[in-house]
């Protein structure tokens, strides 16, 4: 019998990439309790309430995977493997938003799915083959009459975004190749867990993948993973390389490596999760804590980079504008609004962080090197950064 555990709790929430602007900052925000649960059965981790598709992506979605180097560099990089070992004659892509990765295929060759028009827009501008819906089974039907089965389909940080897994991967097998690869790429689990990094957790990620919980989801599809990739991008995700079980490509011992890594650290047993419970709420009072020492020092903060992630953060921790001065970020959608639930103003990113700034929180940790390495000058002039993962601490 299946058997959902809530685990944690983190409070009032709004939603994660809402930003607001001067209007909608005086106005009361839609909020929501941010329960994560673990079902027994399956091993699959989601969040208790969840929204639908198009109050989380629309025309107003906020996110560009183009805006990091850092992912640039791993979509080429996959593409290059892509190319070289599987050789796909037809590419499908499941959440394109603005191009990163199609751009490095032939553009006959491929499609996109985004439902995000406003992002979809700057991937077709560029002659690519994108359709403005959400990924299901009637979409399915339709580009498999259109454009035949696929070879490869790919998806990053997007089917963790669906609600219904089950028509996720129907609609996979609708069409992919019978020797089709399937990848797809998520934060992960057991990373989220060791790094207790527990603003992996937001509406738009309804699940957080493990290899257990997947392999148990994708075997009622006659799909197995043959290749696992351990990433280090988004705070450590792992990259899955899915086939269907008659097409007898090799099981690699990545994928063994896995599931032993993930047996150990007890991702399947409940105990587990009421022990990060308690990680996450000590992570939450030494936050706290250093906050409140560096404003009694009346020291100058402000936030890098305003991520979804970071909205669980500062509305579990109750951080708002009281402690952080503004946010500094690149994305031009979220510039002059404000944080959601907490209304820290977010300013554009002119190059650099100005002197009188003492200290940084890092939002975009998962950018810590990439960032680390823009701000030397901050670094060197004595700044610091404030960062919560693995614990708290002052860098
Ligand atoms: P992202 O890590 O994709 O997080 P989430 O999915 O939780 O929203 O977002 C990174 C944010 O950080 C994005 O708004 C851009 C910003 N950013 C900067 O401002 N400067 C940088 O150098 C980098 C790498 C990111």
């Amino acid at each position: 019998m299946s058997k959902k555990i809530e685990f944690l709790d983190l409070g009032q929430q709004p939603l994660a990439n809402y930003y607001l602007n001067k209007s909608q900052k005086k106005k009361k925000e839609r909020k929501y309790r941010l329960i994560v649960c673990f079902d027994n059965q399956n091993k699959l981790v989601s969040i208790k309430k969840t929204f639908s598709s198009k109050m989380m992506f629309n025309n107003k979605y906020p996110y560009r995977s183009s805006m990091s180097k850092t992912m640039q560099r791993s979509f080429k990089e996959l593409a290059k493997h892509i190319k070289l070992k599987i050789n796909p004659k037809k590419i499908l892509e499941i959440g394109s938003n603005d191009g990163s990765f199609l751009k490095n295929f032939n553009k006959s060759m491929s499609v996109g799915i985004e439902p995000c028009a406003n992002v979809e827009k700057i991937t077709k501008k560029k002659k690519f083959n994108t359709i403005p819906k959400y990924w299901n089974t009637k979409l399915a039907r339709d580009i498999l009459k259109k454009y035949g089965y696929f070879d490869l389909i790919y998806s990053a940080n997007t089917i963790s975004h669906i609600k219904n897994l089950n028509d996720v991967f129907s609609s996979i097998d609708l069409v992919l190749s019978k020797t089709g690869i399937f990848i797809i790429e998520d934060p992960s689990l057991i990373e989220c867990l060791k790094r207790n990094t527990y603003d992996q957790f937001y509406n738009e990620h309804i699940y957080v993948f493990s290899y257990l919980s997947l392999r148990n989801i994708l075997k009622k599809y006659n799909l197995e993973i043959y290749k696992i990739e351990n990433l280090d991008i988004h705070g450590g995700s792992n990259r899955y390389f899915i086939k269907r079980m008659k097409n007898k490509i090799k099981i690699e011992k990545s994928v063994i490596k896995q599931k032993r890594k993930e047996m150990k650290y007890g991702l399947n047993k409940k105990n587990t999760y009421y022990k990060f419970r308690k990680r996450v709420e000590e992570s939450k009072k030494r936050l706290v804590s250093i906050f409140n020492y560096c404003k009694s020092k009346n020291k100058k903060i402000i936030g890098y980079g305003a991520t979804a992630k970071s909205t669980t953060i500062l509305n579990y921790c109750n951080i708002n504008d009281q402690t952080i001065d503004y946010f500094i970020d690149t994305t031009k959608d979220k510039q002059n609004k404000y944080t959601p639930g907490t209304k820290i103003k977010i300013k554009k990113y002119k190059g650099g962080i100005n002197k009188d700034v003492d200290y940084v929180f890092l939002g975009a940790w998962n950018f810590k090197k990439e960032i680390f390495k823009k701000e030397k000058k901050y670094i060197k002039r004595g700044g610091k950064f404030i960062i919560h993962t693995p614990l708290p601490r002052i860098i």
